[in-house]
């Protein structure tokens, strides 16, 4: 059964295009943009020092050619390391890394990646997900509402026009969000449907599930449910053919992907 949807399916880069570049780099947001996507999505993390910056794991063993975890870690160590030699060693066909602009491949701070979206010359909607807030006790939210109101977008004056959404597996990092900024869409990530929630409903004032494709796959059922309460369905990591015509046959309203291109050619875009 096809549900409607109200808009046109997003198409989502997930930590940029990270099939073809290295994930959270300015590399990969640009091919991103390049490629078309509707959105980025990105993880950020405390530093030590409480820059947000964009990396997906606790720590940067895997994404860099440097030791240790984020939270432990200044900005400027992190700027003195390499995060896009990695990807070659995983052998990415489509990305060479080479002697090219330097800042394209080091770490990501939040605040460049909204200025990459701010000069993008045409809509790109972010995506960012708070990495475990809760360790953090409401300081990953704070800088996150700091850095937006530096960009004006702290406080859309609707949800529906606001070009940032934040997503967590955390309802209590989304319920922070939203007592500062009460119109900033918010996304409640699942890796598994809760018995609490198995009704479709979700955490109070959250309006979007951000359901993994496992779960799709598994709970087409729950999904609808989650379309008949009246919520968005973001569904990640979208990344096979027979999955991209799974979220367009039940309506999913954005699909997070590590190949923005290949997606939005298969939706014929
Ligand atoms: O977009 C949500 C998705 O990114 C959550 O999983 O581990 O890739 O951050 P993860
Ligand atoms: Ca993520």
């Amino acid at each position: 059964m096809t549900l409607a949807r109200q808009h046109p399916i997003q198409v989502v880069a997930h930590r940029g295009a990270s099939e073809e570049a290295p994930e959270h780099t300015l590399s990969a947001y640009k091919k991103a943009i390049e490629d078309g996507a509707d959105a980025l999505e990105c993880d950020v993390r405390l530093t030590a020092d409480g820059h947000l910056v964009c990396v997906h794991d606790r720590r940067i063993n895997r994404t860099s050619n440097g030791r240790g975890a984020v939270s432990a870690l200044e900005l400027a160590e992190l700027a003195a390391l390499d995060f896009g030699a990695w990807k070659n060693r995983d052998e990415s066909p489509d990305w060479e890394y080479g002697p090219g602009d330097p800042e394209d491949t080091s770490v990501l701070t939040l605040e460049r990646l909204l200025e990459l979206v701010a000069d993008a010359g045409r809509r790109v909607e972010l995506a960012v997900e708070t990495k475990h807030p809760t360790r953090w006790a409401g300081q990953v939210e704070e800088r996150l509402l700091v850095l937006l109101k530096r960009f004006g977008l702290d406080a859309p004056e609707s949800a529906a026009e606001s070009p940032v959404r934040v997503m967590s597996f955390s309802a209590r990092s989304l319920h922070r969000v939203r007592a500062a900024s009460p119109n900033l869409p918010t996304v409640y990530l699942l890796q598994f449907i809760s018995p609490r929630l198995r009704d479709g409903r979700l955490p109070a004032g959250v309006r979007i599930a951000g359901p993994s494709m496992r779960i799709v796959r598994s709970h087409p059922a729950y999904i609808e449910r989650l379309k008949r309460a009246g919520h968005q369905v973001h569904v990640w990591t979208v990344n096979e053919p027979e999955d991209v015509d799974l979220c367009v046959e039940l309506g999913i309203d954005a699909i997070i992907t590590n190949r923005p291109r290949a997606v939005l050619r298969q939706l014929g875009r």
